[in-house]
């Protein structure tokens, strides 16, 4: 039988093209169970998850612990703002109290890029990380390159462009690790203030004219911009970032070809994305919220497997 490569899912950065491929096929049949009537299998009902999140989530949350329920897991819930966190209590003290109470598996979510990693190394249950800062966000990763696989039958060959705030997204990092995995080719276009230094290193092309990468681009992944990251002002003003990097029915109407729009959400409408161009059928954003439940469901249920 096959299996992961890795007894964590903390970044894409860990896994193999593999490891992606067996995760979109348990993924396939998930997707299949959660249109039933009956959206419930026992597969996971010895198995006991917590939810902990140190940082604000409204997908991710609620589409992990659906996927847990659906898989007939135990589930808890933790959010650090009602919890022993703001007394003083560290990361690893939280985790293993939690733990004490016979706890399997831990999906987080944590502002600080690489707590996952360090959690693995300290505590003994399977980690699953739900993004950590400006790092990685494997689960919508998985799930973006998913619905692409699933609008456009292959990721492979594929154009892709990120847009927006490159550098402070754990989504643009771990989509590009992802998409290169797959062989994909991949720009990233947005300010150059908002551009990693050195990101052509990992493969990727920039462009910073937002037309001419959609005129490229089979698949444009709309980003927001990380406000609650930013110390400074990377860009004189929202409107003027509006006019150069956000897409529009105009914009869209205007190219040589329709391409796909996708965006891991929250949406700032009118600002990287209007309601227009969010709400049409060139839109996928509602296909990936729900394919997210379909992925983390294998991501739970695979790893889990490797627990027994
Ligand atoms: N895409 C995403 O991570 O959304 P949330 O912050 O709502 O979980």
């Amino acid at each position: 039988m096959s299996e992961l490569s890795v007894k964590h899912l903390l970044g894409i950065k860990y896994l193999n093209e593999k490891d992606i491929q067996l995760i979109f096929e348990t993924a396939d049949h998930f997707k299949e169970v959660i249109n039933r009537s009956i959206k419930k299998v026992p597969s996971l009902r010895d198995i006991t998850i917590a939810n902990i999140f140190f940082e604000n989530s409204t997908r991710t949350k609620l589409s992990f612990e659906l996927a847990e329920k659906r898989l007939s897991a135990d589930v808890i819930n933790f959010s650090a703002g009602q919890s022993s966190v703001k007394k003083g209590e560290t990361l690893i003290d939280t985790v293993n109290n939690i733990l004490s109470m016979k706890v399997d598996m831990v999906v987080m979510r944590h502002p600080n890029p690489g707590a996952g990693i360090f959690l693995s190394k300290h505590v003994n249950a399977s980690i699953v990380n739900a993004g950590d800062g400006a790092h990685e966000h494997p689960t919508q990763a998985l799930l973006d390159s998913y619905s692409i696989r699933e609008k456009l039958g292959d990721v492979a060959g594929k154009n892709v462009v990120i847009v927006g705030d490159i550098l402070h997204s754990r989504v643009a990092l771990s989509n590009i690790f992802a998409l290169k995995l797959q062989g994909a080719n991949v720009k990233v276009c947005g300010p150059k203030t908002l551009l990693p230094k050195h990101v052509e290193s990992l493969g990727v092309e920039v462009e910073t004219d937002l037309r001419k990468a959609l005129n490229w681009c089979d698949v444009a992944n709309m980003l927001r911009i990380q406000n609650e990251r930013l110390d400074i002002s990377y860009f004189p003003t929202t409107r003027e970032y509006t006019q150069q990097f956000g897409v529009n029915r105009t914009l869209l109407e205007s190219l040589n070809k329709e391409i796909v729009i996708m965006h891991p959400g929250p949406i700032n409408r009118g600002v990287e994305i209007t309601s227009d161009v969010a709400d049409s059928n060139q839109s996928i954003i509602l296909n990936q919220v729900e394919n997210g439940v379909a992925i983390r469901m294998a991501v739970i249920y695979l790893l889990a497997s490797k627990i027994k």
